[in-house]
């Protein structure tokens, strides 16, 4: 047995191999993985017998899910109705163009997770991106690629994190 099939062995014992139980099953391999690797999923479908669309069909329904793994840092824009009159709609396709990633998506060198969110209660400062927590108000496509230009991989992130907290 490998290590994955040993992986969703222990999962769907923990659920008495209840089909019912697919969600909670799926987040407990979420939470392992980082996201839901296809050939888990496979895996998985196979353990339970049930056919993999199902499975992908639970996986696309529910934004928590990811079917690709996160990028070292987590970049949200408020798609909101204030945000979007202020331009986000256009901030979105620029960053897309520049980084080549899909909405929802992780660049191909992982360095982040885009993803279009609703409002996230700064209406004030619309348009607003939101970049490991911290919040980037009145955006503008060009300030926006800017910042997330300015990126480095996720230690370099968290040095930074730790530089500022200590200060
Ligand atoms: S609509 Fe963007 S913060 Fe409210």
């Amino acid at each position: 047995m490998n290590q994955d099939s040993s992986l969703i062995e222990q999962i769907v014992e923990r659920y008495d191999r209840d089909v019912g139980m697919l969600i909670p099953m799926m987040q407990d391999l979420q939470a392992e993985c980082g996201y839901l690797p296809t050939d888990s999923l496979r895996a998985l479908a196979k353990r339970l017998n049930v056919p993999l669309m199902r499975l992908y069909a639970v996986a696309t329904f529910y934004a928590s899910f990811r079917l690709a793994p996160k990028g070292a840092h987590e970049v949200s824009l408020c798609m909101g109705t204030v945000c979007y009159l202020k331009g986000s709609a256009g901030i979105s396709q620029a960053i897309c163009k520049e980084f080549k990633v899909a909405p929802s998506g992780t660049t191909a060198d992982r360095l982040f997770t885009f993803t279009a969110v609703n409002c996230v209660g700064a209406c004030a400062l619309a348009p607003v991106m939101v970049v490991d927590g911290k919040y980037y108000d009145g955006v503008t496509s060009e300030s926006a690629l800017e910042i997330l230009q300015g990126l480095g991989p996720a230690e370099q992130a968290a040095q930074a994190d730790a530089k500022e907290a200590a200060e």
